[in-house]
């Protein structure tokens, strides 16, 4: 085409370079560059656009600046309300990612069915027809009352629409899928993407509707199109869980409303996604009992407590290296435990492949599951069984001592509450907090402690 080129830009800086570039020379990303057609006029319009109107542009000293008051509506569920930190702010910008089918569009069309009741709903679809999206809101029984529907990939075209419709929260399923005149570049580019999602921006900030774009991620599962893009939203809520199994969790990796520590836990069905109040009850469902290798452990997501089973197997090696993979464990929690068990207890990990597995797709990356994961792992190397109804609680240290760690009467209560009737606990909460449940706790003061904890147990 005439007055167009195509260029390599990096995904992650947007360094761009007239040929495709192995490793991007400003950020040293690898990998990074994609392909994208850019004209060879420069284009005074784009540069011009501003991201929002926050009205004034005065100086205005400190004490002075007015507290805002954030307008939040319900969603109707109400995990994802706890993840957005309350419910969806009004004029903020938030950005859904996940996996293909993982359901962000049936999440979509459920929670626009509530926020209708007291909000117009625009949902924009540059993926689907409108036919199938019919049928799967009949299949959710979505009511649809005040949800208009627009099957547009044009940005400018969605906009006027929304002036002439004038709705209080717009869906743009997808981002990816959205293109704009003001770039030359194909839909789906990194600065089509960023240039689609700038338009949104300006709208959301200076007419105060909420917007909710959903992303794509690409191979390496972060969001596809420029890194920007995360930058500029208010809010970034991921969509994980696996495709297989049925439960979903939603977690913000970046919230200007509200905290990133919730959790949202649903069970995909037929019906749509069903929200799950009690996330153990669950995560515990079909655990195996009276095996070695498996124990308990309650970690705290936000502000509630989780009980999840952590699952060791230790198996002699046939490699020269043997491996180690974990499966909700960061590495190097993983490494470093194998260590300090190896090195205080003298136990032979070394000669074995160690896996390590969170049941039910949950990460544990709280130090505070470092007692249960060596107590899994002693279990499975010595085929000696944990109690199904002992939970473990505590971080270890280097030199094999077992840490305090936070919260420990709130996650032991929930242990409580599910039937426990153990708690393995680091002696320094033992001895300070207050516990008020009827639970039998084990105080622990190193790693030597839990072999005794071990010692008593039947072999399997
Ligand atoms: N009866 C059903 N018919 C179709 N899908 C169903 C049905 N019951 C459950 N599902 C689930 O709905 C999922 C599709 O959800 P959805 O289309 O919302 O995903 P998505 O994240 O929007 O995917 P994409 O990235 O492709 O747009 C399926 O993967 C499946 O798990
Ligand atoms: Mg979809
Ligand atoms: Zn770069």
């Amino acid at each position: 085409m005439k007055g167009l080129k195509t260029v390599y830009i990096c995904s992650e800086c947007e360094y761009t370079s007239p040929k495709w570039l192995g490793k991007c020379p400003k950020c040293g990303a690898w990998n990074s560059f994609v392909e994208d057609v850019v004209s060879l006029e420069p284009q005074a319009t784009a540069k011009k656009r501003v991201l929002a109107d926050f009205g004034s542009s005065e100086v205005r000293p400190f004490s002075e600046l007015d507290i805002p008051e954030y307008i939040r509506t319900a969603t109707g569920l109400s995990e994802l309300d706890r993840v957005l930190g309350g419910g969806l702010v009004c004029g903020s910008v938030v950005l859904l990612s996940g996996e293909p089918g993982i359901g962000k569009s049936t999440l979509l069309l459920q929670i626009s069915d509530t926020l209708g009741k007291t909000r117009k709903v625009l949902y924009v679809s540059g993926e689907e027809s409108e036919g199938q999206i019919k049928l799967r809101a009949n299949r959710l029984k979505t009511a649809g009352k005040n949800l208009y529907m627009l099957t547009e990939t044009n940005v400018e075209k969605i906009l006027a629409a929304t002036d002439k419709l004038k709705p209080e929260v717009i869906i743009v399923d997808s981002i990816q899928t959205m293109y704009t005149e003001q770039s030359n570049s194909t839909a789906g580019s990194v600065a089509q993407v960023k240039e689609a999602t700038m338009s949104f921006i300006a709208k959301a900030k200076s007419e105060g509707i909420s917007v909710i774009l959903v992303g794509h991620v690409n191979k390496e599962g972060s969001i596809a199109g420029p890194k920007v893009l995360e930058h500029m939203v208010d809010a970034v809520l991921c969509f994980e869980g696996d495709r297989r199994q049925c439960y979903r969790i939603i977690r913000a990796n970046k919230n200007r409303f509200g905290s990133t520590n919730e959790i949202g836990v649903f069970e995909m069905t037929d019906a749509g996604l069903r929200e799950v109040p009690n996330p153990s009850e669950m995560l515990l469902a079909d655990r195996p009992t009276d095996i070695s290798g498996n124990c308990a452990v309650c970690t705290v997501e936000g502000t509630r407590p989780i009980v999840a089973e952590i699952q060791a197997l230790v198996s002699p090696t046939s490699f020269p290296s043997p491996r180690r993979t974990s499966n909700g464990i960061d590495y190097t929690r993983t490494y470093l435990i194998l260590a300090i068990l190896e090195k205080r207890l003298g136990l032979r990990f070394s000669q074995n492949d160690v896996y390590l597995n969170v049941i039910g797709g949950l990460d544990l990356d709280e130090p505070a599951a470092d007692l249960a994961i060596a107590l899994a792992l002693i279990s499975s190397l010595t085929d000696t069984v944990i109690p199904d109804d002992l939970i473990a609680i505590g971080e270890l240290g280097l030199s094999g001592e077992c840490r305090g760690v936070a919260n420990v009467s709130q996650r032991v209560k929930e242990a409580a509450r599910l039937g426990f009737t153990k708690a393995v606990i680091p002696t320094r909460n033992f001895e300070h907090d207050k516990f008020e449940c009827d639970i039998e706790l084990i105080p622990i003061k190193n790693v030597y402690d839990v072999l005794k904890v071990i010692k008593n147990q039947p072999k399997k």
